[in-house]
């Protein structure tokens, strides 16, 4: 279907990896970003009043559904909603003819599968936009949106800051993706992970090499000079052993302390949930933006759905 639709030239928009975006696409999502704003400060809007969006998680989530959703209809489109657990798959379904079967239903689909590539896999099937909402621990694009759109807006600029990554950088896909996402603006970007939690060598040469940058890799955040510190929770649910996990984690949290020398105007990100890697006391310090960055997911998505039909 996909190859006779393609024959007769139609041409079907995903958004499955940063690592298909360039730094203009990341430019253009910003101006259309900036319209939904403007939207839904208006109220909702009948974009998309004829599109069925259908919404696949295979693993829990509670910001990245329920923003894809309230986006959709803010859209004034429709959803529906899968569930993995009540669904064929119990019965012996594949993953294949489960897409195959709701791309016949509705106009786009938004996927979470623990299997890296599954969103694309599903993008070759499909005949209808698919938009990857994380696949294990590879690529979560709509996430790196929200977070290069939360350092234009609430760090005022999202170029020629440095930039520090801290937490389980192996295991967390929002990482991978914003790794390649900062990159494409900045030049200084630190990593910091507990030992054998950071990114493998590839990806750290793939990106050095691809943008030019310079990325050193710490023990510790010097937070001194850092304009944006992103912070991630250990990925418990990736460890094959759950007791290490809870070591990692204990060893590992930003308090009110760590905050002491660091700029007045940097800003501290998260995509959430966060566990226990930053404490409580933290979320009053002016310079936490992690709730509203999650904010943003809203108009965010809702620039992401417009655009796959053309209509922002
Ligand atoms: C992230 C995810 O699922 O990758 N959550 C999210 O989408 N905001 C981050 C995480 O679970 O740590």
């Amino acid at each position: 279907m996909r190859d006779a639709l393609k024959e007769i030239g139609v041409f079907v928009k995903h958004l499955l990896s940063v690592r298909d975006l360039k730094k203009e696409d990341v430019l253009s999502y910003f101006r259309k970003i900036e319209k939904m704003e403007e939207e839904v400060r208006k109220g909702r809007t009948n974009l998309l009043e004829d599109k069925i969006i259908a919404t696949l998680f295979f693993e829990p989530s509670t910001r990245t559904k329920l923003s894809f959703q309230t986006a959709a209809k803010r859209l004034g489109a429709q959803v529906v909603n899968f569930n993995a657990d009540a669904s064929s798959l119990k019965k012996g379904e594949s993953l294949m003819d489960t897409i195959r079967i709701i791309d016949g239903y509705v106009d786009a689909i938004v996927i979470r599968h623990e299997i890296e590539g599954a969103a694309r896999f599903a993008s070759e099937i499909a005949t209808h936009p698919v938009i990857n909402a994380g696949d294990g621990a590879n690529q979560h694009p709509s996430q790196t949106l929200i977070d290069l759109y939360s350092i234009k807006k609430l760090r005022g600029k999202i170029s020629g800051l440095n930039v520090t990554l801290f937490g389980d950088l192996k295991h967390a896909r929002a990482m991978h993706s914003l790794f390649y996402g900062v990159a494409m603006f900045n030049r200084n970007i630190a990593l910091v992970a507990p030992p054998g939690l950071s990114f493998d060598e590839r990806t750290v040469e793939e990106v050095e090499t691809e943008f030019g940058v310079k990325v050193t890799v710490k023990e510790k955040p010097e937070i001194d000079d850092c304009d944006v510190l992103y912070v991630c929770r250990i990925q418990k649910e990736r460890f094959s052993d759950p007791y290490e996990a809870e070591r990692v984690k204990k060893e590992f949290m930003l308090t009110q302390e760590t905050l002491k020398k660091a700029k007045k105007d940097m800003i501290i990100l998260h995509p959430l949930p966060k566990i226990d890697e930053i404490a409580h006391e933290v979320d009053s310090d002016s310079r936490a933006k992690y709730f509203q960055q999650a904010q943003l997911g809203v108009p965010v998505r809702m620039a992401i759905l417009a655009d796959l039909f053309g209509k922002v």
